[in-house]
Formats: C-alpha cells, sequence, structure tokens
C-alpha cells in the first residue's frame, strides 16, 4: 500500500468514527435543542473542515488527478462518481448548516442520515475498489511525492493547531455521546 492511499484510508477512519458519534447524536434525545444545536454546529465544523476541505480535497487536487493522469476514466467512470458523490456529500452539509441556523433539528438530522449512508457506501468504494486501482497504477514513489503535497495541503487548509482542536473534540463528543 503506497504512502499517499495509507494516509487517506487513515482519514476514513476518522471520518467513520465521526458518523459513529453523528448518528449517536441524532439519536438521542438526552440533551436539550440548544445543546444539541451546539454540538451539531461543531459537527458541520468538523465535516467541512477535516472531511470535506482536508481529505477531499487531498482527493480531488491531487489522487484523482494523478489517476485521470494514468488513464483512469474520470467522466462515466470511477474517478467522476467520486467526484459527484463528494458534491452531494456538499449539499447535505449545507442542509446540516441551514437547519442549525433555523433550530430545526428534524431537518438536520434527516439531512444527517443521508450524509451518512452517502459517506459509509462513498468511503467503501473508494477503499475497496478505487484506492486498489490506484496501488496498482501509481508507483511507490509518486505515491512519496503525492504524500508531500498532502502533508502540505493539510498543512494550508487545516493547520497544526486546528487539528489537534478537531481531534480533542472528537474526544468530548464521544465522552458525552458514549462512543468508544
Ligand atoms: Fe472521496
Ligand atoms: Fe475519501
Amino acid at each position: 500500500m503506497g504512502k499517499a492511499t495509507q494516509d487517506l484510508r487513515k482519514e476514513h477512519d476518522v471520518i467513520l468514527h465521526v458518523l459513529e458519534v453523528l448518528n449517536k447524536m441524532v439519536q438521542t434525545d438526552h440533551y436539550d435543542v440548544e445543546s444539541r444545536l451546539h454540538y451539531y454546529s461543531e459537527v458541520i465544523y468538523f465535516l467541512k473542515t477535516f472531511s470535506d476541505k482536508c481529505h477531499h480535497g487531498k482527493e480531488e487536487n491531487y489522487l484523482f488527478k494523478e489517476l485521470v493522469n494514468k488513464g483512469v476514466p474520470n467522466e462515466d467512470g470511477p474517478v467522476g462518481v467520486m467526484l459527484y458523490e463528494h458534491d452531494e456529500a456538499r449539499g447535505f452539509i449545507a442542509q446540516m448548516s441551514e437547519s442549525v441556523d433555523n433550530k430545526d433539528v428534524d431537518g438536520f438530522n434527516r439531512a444527517a442520515a443521508q450524509y451518512c449512508d452517502l459517506m459509509r457506501a462513498h468511503i467503501e468504494k473508494e477503499n475497496g475498489m478505487l484506492f486498489v486501482i490506484a496501488d496498482q497504477v501509481i508507483s511507490e514513489q509518486e505515491q512519496d511525492l503525492l504524500f508531500k503535497k498532502f502533508e502540505q495541503h493539510e498543512e494550508n487548509v487545516v493547520g497544526h493547531g486546528v487539528h489537534e482542536k478537531l481531534h480533542a473534540m472528537i474526544g468530548t463528543w464521544a465522552k458525552a455521546f458514549s462512543v468508544e
């Protein structure tokens, strides 16, 4: 497994963990509306920063481009499907965000459930299909180069301090919603 795909797989594990927490959040009735909206807005911040800007950014700007260079089809092919799903995911995040602004817990829960379903299936496709292809067509050396670009991208869009803040937030949610 190359360094670049390995990094993205690790991020998938973090995202899947957050989806599990989010699933618990929408199901619980332990907290009042204000507290729920507070947690929801934190999750939206995470999804926008880590899942979209950082993770989808690495895929779209570097890995997918490299795959297309290597002849993996974009339109009507696996890369195009992944790009389409990233857009769908952005749409659901926008709906979640709008629901929080309107203090609409049910609206948030509906969009969050759709987001979770989409992202779980999306990650399964990338782990089980796209990254397997990537490991076949992109050499170890080229993956090392991609990984360097990932690190630079991460520094630009997330930055060190924010990364730690995000991980601390996940820990707080996991405790509050009893997720291992
Ligand atoms: Fe993706
Ligand atoms: Fe991904």
